[in-house]
This record gives structure tokens, C-alpha cells and sequence, in this order.
């Protein structure tokens, strides 16, 4: 009698009759001992629930003798009952010893797997840094906050007015072809420089005026030395008495504490609507190259007007630094897209 749902084979254990009343006790121990063997050659510990089901369960030889007892006379039942129990309690042991043995060697098992060599060595920390442009800004900024000024900010979405009309810089005017301005709409723009700074402040604020801004401004531009979003850092001065002598003294001072060595230099007129003088400054790379790194010039009197700064009164200087061309020359690096790549293995080189 096999239990057809279980996958173990009982073909091992003797045939005997299914009427209990035609066993002896020999039969019953060959019966048990059969069992046994059967019980420690299942190494499943699934297999083995099934065994269980099939030597004890309802439909198991074993119960259907059991089932026979109350038809027995009373000396019979005692000597078949005590057969009987025999056989049940030694299967039963067999199994719950067996159960648990399988148990321990799973659980040694998954014990080997999982254990963790202490003795490897440890995979270690990396640490982090500041990005190489947000370097140099921090480092452009300390000259300048030790020098007197403050640290502005302003929008990067920006209307016309701030970034161009305010500035000098009518509708129209060719110096709007220079900026390659991302437009939203007619009103809106990515501020192309960050010289909209210099309204908002004078706006709100009465001279002495001595402030830095550095932020991000947006192009459509893009080379070796150009990107489309890059850094400035801004600086405007406005006292009774500002001078262009002044800002460049500013400025040559700067650049000896910034690179703390002797550059070569040189201020190059040019042409911003909201300075009167104006230059650019240029220095030479390690490439024998002039890089251009800044606008300046003393404001125009038209712009201080346009903010409701007397003219007649006041004189101020600005100027505009591209940061990132900064980090080229205090890195040596030929490249500015680099620093917007994000490539870890040219990042980690600035820690
Ligand atoms: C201006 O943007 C003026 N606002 C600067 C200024 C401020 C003049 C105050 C006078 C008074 P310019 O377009 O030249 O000027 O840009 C200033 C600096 O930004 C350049 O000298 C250069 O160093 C940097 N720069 C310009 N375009 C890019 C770009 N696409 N990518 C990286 N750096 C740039
Ligand atoms: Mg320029």
C-alpha cells in the first residue's frame, strides 16, 4: 500500500497481510526494522514528512492494523496491541532522530556558506572633494571678500531688462549678436552674463557699493575654451572717487595673490556698452597663448542713471572674470568642456 501522492519508494519493506489477526511478532519486527532502513536513506528533510505520512498517516499498514484492534478478544489485544506499539514507537523514533539529523547538517551547511572572512582587508573609504570650478570660485572670492567686498546674488532666468536694456544694450544693438542668448520668449532669457548683478544692486543699494557675484550664465557656445554654461564672477565698485587706475591696481593685485607667481599680462582695449573705458584682460598660457580671462571698465554714466545713481556725483568700476578660464590656468588644463564632463578619473585629480 503506497501513499500515491508521496515520492518515496516503500517496494523495500515486506509485503504483509493487510488482517492484522494473520501476523506474527516476527513479521512485525522485520516490518519495523525495514522501516528504519528506510528512514536513513531519505536525505531530504521534505521527503522525510512524506516518509512520516506514509509509515504512520491514515491510510499507512500500520493504522489500517491499528483500525483491527477493537474486533480482538482481550488477551489477544494485549499481545497484538504491545506488537503494535512497539513497531509505531520505533518508526516514530527513527524518524524524529532522523528529522532532526538532517536539520543540523542544513543548517552546518548554510552556516559554511554564508560565513564571512574576517581576515580579508577592508575595501576602504574614498573620499570626496569640491568640484575644481567651485575651488577656484571659493579661492576668487576670498581675495575679494579680504578686500572689502560682498558676496551678491542674482536670477539666472532673467529678463531683458536686467541683462541687456538696463545695461546699455537696446533692442537691436549689435552687441546682443555677441551673447548667443537662449531665449524663453521676448521678456525672458538665461542670463548671458552676470552683469544683470550690477542693476539689481545698484537698484537697491546707495554708494559705497562694493560687491562680487559669482554665477552661473548660459551661451549658445561651445569650444575648447567656450561652453554653454559657464561662470563668471562680477565685481562692481561705485564710490565719489573710483578710478580705472584704481581697478587695475585691483585687478594686478588679484591676479599676483590668485596665482601667487608673476604673469604675463596684458589689458587690451575693447568695447562693453555699460563700461566707458573698457578692456579685456588676456594672459599667456603655458602654450606661449593669450587666454582671455575678464571684461572691465569704468560704468557707464548712462547705466548708473538707469538705476537712479547720480552721475555727477559717482564714478564706479566692473568687471566680469570667466571663472572656468581661471581653472585652466591654475590647472593646466587646455581643455574647459573637461570640467563639465564629469568624468571621475579627471575629477579625483584635483582632491
Ligand atoms: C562679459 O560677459 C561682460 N559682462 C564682462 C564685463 C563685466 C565687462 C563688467 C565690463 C564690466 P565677455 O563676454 O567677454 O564679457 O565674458 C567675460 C569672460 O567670460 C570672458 O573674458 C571669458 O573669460 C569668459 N567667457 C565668455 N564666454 C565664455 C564661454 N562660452 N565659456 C567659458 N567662458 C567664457
Ligand atoms: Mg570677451
Amino acid at each position: 500500500m503506497t501513499n500515491p501522492a508521496a515520492n518515496n519508494d516503500l517496494s523495500a519493506l515486506p509485503t504483509l497481510s493487510s488482517e492484522l489477526n494473520e501476523l506474527n511478532e516476527a513479521q512485525l519486527i522485520e516490518f519495523a526494522n525495514a522501516a528504519e532502513a528506510l528512514i536513513l536513506q531519505v536525505n531530504d528533510v521534505r521527503l522525510l514528512q512524506d516518509l512520516r505520512v506514509q509509515l504512520t498517516g491514515k491510510k499507512s499498514p500500520l493504522t489500517g492494523w491499528s483500525k483491527q484492534m477493537g474486533k480482538l478478544s482481550s488477551d489477544d489485544k494485549k499481545t497484538y496491541g504491545g506488537w503494535l506499539h512497539e513497531v509505531r514507537s520505533r518508526i516514530q523514533e527513527a524518524l524524529t532522530a532522523h528529522q532532526q539529523q538532517l536539520e543540523m547538517t542544513a543548517l552546518n551547511a548554510k552556516l559554511a556558506s554564508e560565513s564571512i572572512d574576517i581576515t580579508l582587508p577592508a575595501r576602504g573609504a574614498q573620499k570626496g572633494h569640491l568640484h575644481p570650478v567651485t575651488m577656484i570660485t571659493q579661492r576668487m572670492q576670498q581675495y575679494f571678500i579680504q578686500a572689502g567686498f560682498n558676496v551678491a546674488t542674482g536670477p539666472e532666468v532673467e529678463s531683458d531688462y536686467y541683462n541687456f536694456e538696463a545695461l546699455n544694450i537696446p533692442e537691436h544693438h549689435p552687441a546682443r549678436a555677441m551673447h548667443d542668448t537662449f531665449y524663453f520668449d521676448a521678456h525672458y532669457l538665461l542670463r548671458t552674463q552676470t552683469s544683470n548683478v550690477q542693476i539689481h544692486t545698484m537698484e537697491k543699494n546707495e554708494p559705497p557699493i562694493r560687491i562680487i557675484c559669482p554665477g552661473r550664465v548660459y551661451r549658445n557656445d561651445s569650444d575648447q575654451t567656450h561652453s554653454p554654461m559657464f561662470h563668471q564672477l562680477e565685481g562692481l565698485m561705485v564710490t565719489e572717487r573710483s578710478t580705472f587706475a584704481e581697478l587695475k591696481g585691483l585687478i594686478n593685485e588679484f591676479l599676483e595673490v590668485f596665482f601667487g607667481k608673476e604673469l604675463t599680462i596684458r589689458f587690451r582695449p575693447s568695447f562693453f556698452p555699460f563700461t566707458e573705458p573698457s578692456a579685456e584682460v588676456d594672459i599667456l598660457d603655458g602654450n606661449g597663448k593669450w587666454l582671455e580671462v575678464m571684461g572691465c571698465g569704468m560704468v557707464h554714466p548712462q547705466v548708473l542713471t538707469n538705476c537712479g545713481i547720480d552721475a555727477e556725483k559717482y564714478t564706479g568700476f566692473a568687471f566680469g572674470m570667466g571663472i572656468e578660464r581661471f581653472a585652466m590656468l591654475y590647472y593646466g588644463i587646455d581643455d574647459l568642456r573637461l570640467f563639465f564632463q564629469n568624468d571621475v578619473r579627471f575629477l579625483k585629480q584635483f582632491g
